[in-house]
């Protein structure tokens, strides 16, 4: 950790002027480059650094939303708190980009173009509260993706059509998460696992999902019913798509009777009666093929005989 700060995180120092640059102070025949920067919108912030170009700065809060940039900026005020990257084309998002800006609150990278996010980008925003992520092309939650982040309270993957896999440990430790919005993706199946171990979990949002209610759902449909006084969710808008049983149906009008079919389970009498019927087949034939083979021996030598007798 400690490591990895010393070569990449500018610390502001008190009465430092350079610490309110990125960059070391410019060699005397780049100043004629200052004027031009300034207007292209590099400005000094309240924190320290200095604003990255097409962002507007302010108490903290970097905002480069709908400015069509195809990759993030590179550096930001180290004592950023709120981050806007919404509506634009970021496809990909480096690792290890969040490393230096310990004091992020809130990320929004709504409505961009990622289809995955590097391992461990979250490892050291211990204090991110907010991460909206909707309105994106991610294709799955891998393994404590948000792990360290234990501070997360909100968030919102809404909006990813092609988000089919939600791995089991996806929100591996966030135990103070309230609200998590996994509406209108890809989602034909979602483990009780993935779910089960959030215990501050309020607000729910699975809607607008292929869901397919089979029996590899029930865990997760009644561990649901049990908490929705608890957990609202948006119940009218979650819906099966399969099996054509329940097509259209309601994710939470499912009840225990519509799983009745996963538990067909056999007792000791029913071994015992297909034990005694398979015991009774293999007799009969056996029967059939000794009778089989008698009769046709019979014939056999029946018409042999009666093959001599025409000679
Ligand atoms: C930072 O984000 C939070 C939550 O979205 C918001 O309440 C707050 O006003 C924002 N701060 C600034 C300076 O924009
Ligand atoms: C996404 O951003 C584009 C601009 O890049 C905007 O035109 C569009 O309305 C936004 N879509 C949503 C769903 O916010
Ligand atoms: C989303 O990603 C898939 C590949 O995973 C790609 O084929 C598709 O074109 C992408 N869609 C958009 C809208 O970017």
């Amino acid at each position: 950790m400690g490591s990895v700060q010393h070569h990449c995180c500018p610390q502001p120092k008190m009465g430092d002027a350079s610490a309110h640059r990125p960059w070391p102070r410019p060699p005397r025949p780049a100043l004629l480059l200052v004027p031009l920067l300034v207007v292209a919108g590099v400005m000094p912030s309240d924190g320290g650094a200095s604003c990255p170009v097409l962002c507007t700065c302010h108490n903290q809060a970097v905002d480069c939303s709908g400015q069509r940039l195809f990759s993030v900026p590179p550096e930001l005020p180290v004592d950023t708190r709120n981050l806007s990257l919404a509506h634009n084309r970021i496809a990909a998002v480096p690792p290890g980009y969040l490393t230096c800006y310990r004091e992020l609150r809130v990320l929004s990278l709504r409505n961009n173009s990622l289809v995955e996010l590097p391992a461990g980008l979250f490892l050291h925003a211990k204090r991110l509260a907010h991460l909206d992520l909707s309105y994106n092309n991610l294709s799955h939650v891998p393994a404590g993706m948000f792990q360290a982040a234990h501070g997360l309270l909100r968030i919102d993957l809404s909006h990813n059509p092609g988000l089919r896999r939600v791995h089991p440990r996806a929100f591996q430790g966030l135990a103070q998460l309230r609200d998590l919005d996994l509406s209108f993706g890809g989602l034909a199946f979602l483990s009780l696992e993935a779910l089960e171990g959030l215990p501050g979990l309020v607000t729910l949002q699975i809607g607008g999902n292929p869901w397919v209610c089979g029996c590899t759902m029930e865990p997760l449909l009644k561990w649901l019913r049990n908490r929705i006084q608890r957990c609202t969710a948006d119940s009218q808008l979650a819906e099966c798509r399969g099996p054509p049983e329940v097509e259209g149906a309601p994710l939470f009008s499912l009840t225990e009777e519509s799983f009745k079919a996963c538990h067909l389970t056999l007792t000791l009498d029913d071994y015992l009666f297909i034990a005694f019927v398979g015991f009774v087949v293999s007799i009969a034939s056996v029967a059939t093929n000794f009778l089989l083979g008698i009769t046709a021996n019979c014939c056999h030598r029946w018409s042999k005989a009666s093959e001599e007798e025409e000679i």
